[in-house]
């Protein structure tokens, strides 16, 4: 697939870091990662200090000027700012260094376009490509001979940088109805999920956390794991059967970065929007990363920025390399609340299955009920939504129900039927602890 195409040896590259006074704090591992992930072979990486980013060339004009002359004495093929760049600035310093000059939205772009592996993924990635560049697309880009591919160049933007706007508009419309078209069918799918009352558990988490081989070795699938960043773009379901639990799915996300261009936090969301239906997030944790703290706080910011509103489990992977223990630590209410695993070495997975269990429980409970038989119809609905585990008639017509279902659920359907709980319930009742006035309509079936 074109996606995977990589470049041997990567291309020569000199990252620059400018450490801007008024702007946020930069993280240089990460971004000399985010490079390494686009496939960069790094050469240099500059710094300097400014107190405000300089209109034309962002860095100072002295700077320029030696960027351009390492870039001539190491061939490089490419510069990459750790900052979002106007398209007049990457032109003019494309000008002075004479070569390609990507900034930080760019690059992690070019990183989306190289993982996206389904269809709605890459839908997205051409869209956020074409957006970015779109403001790009000016008649300046003569002023550099515009190469096959690189970093920056792949993906639907190779094509159509040379292209007129007009045709650009026509493409991203034509995107954009694509898009709805797969969403929809992906809201469809959720429903059914929903309606069959299956717990969803997706994993979330800081870029590299181990993610995409915790699902892996959970799923016991191959889902494509690798040593760089953003290796997952798209929500990637499995659908398990757990023992304890029963049916699940599980979802793999995309990893959350730091200062991750607003623009492209919307352009993800669809792939978020899995985590805000689910049932249990797994905020997977490197706890091997010197920046443990800040990654957690990173991720939790963004839930909170998209809303997701669902109990979360933090899994502390990579006890390996960290030195930490395999154990679950419990929070109020007894329930798990950090739970400390190795994806590789397996240490501490099944009392992650057992945490996950122990949470899921809470929300999917087993009810014995017992239906008169006028209460067909609620049976009907039963049936309807797939948790009935086993029905059995007495003598008197009674219909002995076991289902699994989340009490919320049961409670709703009770309450659209008029049904008082007492009337139905075997020996569970202890189970649903339901308030007392919302049993206030009384029974007209029984
Ligand atoms: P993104 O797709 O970038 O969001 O990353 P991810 O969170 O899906 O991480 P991924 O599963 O691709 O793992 C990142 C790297 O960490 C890979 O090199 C894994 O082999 C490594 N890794 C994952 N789990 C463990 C672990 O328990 N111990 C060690 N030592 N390495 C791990």
């Amino acid at each position: 697939m074109e996606y995977f195409d990589r470049y041997q040896g990567g291309e020569r590259a000199i990252l620059v870091s400018v450490n801007v006074q008024i702007l946020q704090d930069l993280d240089a591992e990460e971004f000399r990662l985010l490079a390494k992930s686009a496939g960069a072979e790094v050469l240099e990486h500059f710094s300097a200090q400014r107190y405000r980013p300089d209109a034309k060339l962002f860095i100072g004009s002295g700077k320029a000027q030696e960027l351009a002359e390492f870039v001539e004495a190491h061939e490089a093929e490419l510069v990459i700012f750790d900052h979002a760049l106007t398209p007049a600035q990457e032109r003019n310093l494309e000008r002075i260094v004479q070569c390609r000059v990507v900034d930080r939205t760019g690059l992690i772009l070019d990183i989306f376009a190289q993982r996206a592996r389904t269809h709605e993924g890459k839908l997205q990635v051409e869209l956020a490509q074409l957006d970015h560049l779109s403001s790009r697309l000016v008649r300046g880009w003569t002023h550099l001979e515009r190469q096959k591919g690189g970093i920056g160049l792949r993906g639907p933007g190779e094509s159509q940088l040379e292209t007129d706007r007009r045709l650009l508009r026509i493409r991203v419309g034509q995107l954009k109805d694509k898009l709805e078209k797969v969403r929809q069918t992906r809201i469809q799918g959720r429903a059914a999920r929903q309606k069959a009352s299956v717990p969803t558990v997706s994993l979330v988490g800081y870029t590299n956390a181990g993610k995409s081989t915790l699902f892996n070795i959970l799923a016991n699938s191959d889902v494509y794991a690798a040593d760089q960043l953003f290796a997952t773009l798209d929500p990637t379901l499995r659908r398990l059967d757990w023992d304890g639990i029963g049916a699940l799915v599980l979802a793999d996300t995309v990893g959350f970065v730091r200062n991750l261009p607003h623009a492209l936090v919307e352009s993800f969301k669809a792939t978020l929007e899995e985590t805000l239906e689910a049932t249990l997030l797994l905020h997977v944790i490197d706890s091997s990363s010197p920046d443990v703290m800040e990654q957690i706080e990173a991720v939790e910011a963004v839930l909170k920025e998209i809303g997701a509103d669902v109990p979360v489990l933090r899994v502390y992977n990579k006890i390996d390399q960290s030195g930490e223990q395999e154990k679950i630590i419990y929070a109020k209410a007894d329930l798990p609340d950090r739970v400390y695993v190795s994806a590789h070495s397996g240490q501490g997975l099944d009392l992650l299955r057992q945490a996950v269990q122990e949470c899921l429980v809470g929300q999917i409970q087993v009810f014995d009920l017992v239906l008169k038989p006028a209460y067909g119809k609620l049976r009907t609905q039963l049936y309807a939504l797939n948790v009935i585990q086993s029905e059995q008639y007495d003598d008197e017509g009674n219909l002995h129900l076991v289902v699994r279902i989340a009490p919320n659920k049961l409670q709703q359907l009770l309450g659209k039927a008029h049904l008082p709980l007492e009337e139905i319930l075997g020996v569970a009742a202890e189970k649903l602890q339901r308030p007392r006035e919302a049993f206030e309509i009384k029974d007209e079936i029984g």
